[in-house]
């Protein structure tokens, strides 16, 4: 089998193994796939000898993705952009290829699975660290009439807007510089679900039919998405759908194929 892995740390509890062996079984590749947890001093040496072992590519998750940004010979655009990697693709004349499918995979779920249009559409970004990071640029190649960034900490969300502003059109804000604001699309991109806790948004921050969306996901809705569906969202949706579909870009990286994504998300909310 060709053989690829996630690796991480902590990994045991990814669900990236099961999404990629369903991926593999709807083309009838022969693939193998690992969760393979790593000491976090050891990122460098462990895809070494994945690759010496006859590893053809790697997911990387936390807290590798900027180890393995620094590590890549050749980076495409998004992962420039995103200035951290999730995919790696060993290349035959034994380059590391970069790539990053976390903001594809976002806009994707989005667009494809919610049926959610961002074109025109005002966004707002709850977060400034690497995980919002690596979702701006893919979001602003959809033209939305606005993406707002709204970080506690101001100075974070100031730099990240200035790294976008060649992309679109992009403000960075506190969370008190939102009460009056409407959004037709704001995505938590923040840990604060990881803590059980929301950020401190003010009530009206959601525009008629307006859509709210979680990057993190669990076994029940996380608090942001519970006060969204109490403060006028439309729409509550978890990030379950932009694991499955960073993981179907991922795949399509590797094996040139982009797999279907619908059933494997049905598949997992199922348990
Ligand atoms: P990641 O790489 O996962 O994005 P990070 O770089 O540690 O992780 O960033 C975490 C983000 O969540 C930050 O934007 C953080 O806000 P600050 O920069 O002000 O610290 C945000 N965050 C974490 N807990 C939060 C909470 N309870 N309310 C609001 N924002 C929170």
């Amino acid at each position: 089998p060709a053989r690829y892995a996630v690796m991480g740390n902590p990994v045991a509890h990814s669900k990236s193994p099961v999404i990629h062996k369903q991926f593999a079984h709807q083309f009838g590749h022969n693939i193998e796939y690992a969760a393979l947890w790593v000491d976090t001093d050891g990122f460098a040496e462990a895809v070494q000898q994945f690759r010496a072992e006859g590893g053809k590519g790697l997911n990387v998750t936390v807290p590798f993705k900027l180890e393995a940004f620094s590590l890549a010979d050749n980076l495409s655009e998004r992962a420039k952009l995103a200035g951290a990697v999730n995919t790696i693709r060993f290349e035959v004349d034994g380059k590391i290829f970069g790539d990053n499918t976390d903001g594809t995979g976002l806009v994707h779920d989005l667009t494809k699975n919610l049926n959610v249009h961002l074109r025109g559409r005002k966004i707002l970004v709850l977060g400034a660290g690497g995980a919002v990071r690596g979702v701006l640029g893919p979001l602003l190649k959809q033209n939305p009439a606005l993406l707002v960034i709204a970080n506690r900490t101001v100075p974070k969300a100031k730099e990240l807007a200035k790294t976008f502003a060649q992309f679109g059109k992009i403000e960075a804000v506190g969370y008190d510089e939102l009460v009056g604001k409407r959004f037709d699309v704001v995505i938590n991109g923040t840990s604060a679900s990881l803590k059980g806790e929301m950020p401190p948004l003010p009530v009206n921050v959601f525009a008629g039919n307006a859509v709210a969306y979680d990057m993190m996901y669990g076994d029940k809705p996380t608090p942001f998405l519970e006060w969204a569906m109490l403060h006028g969202a439309e729409t509550a949706a978890d990030g379950l759908g932009m694991l499955v579909e960073q993981a179907a870009e991922s795949y399509l990286l590797w094996r040139g194929v982009r797999p279907e994504t619908r059933h494997v998300i049905a598949a997992l909310r199922k348990g």
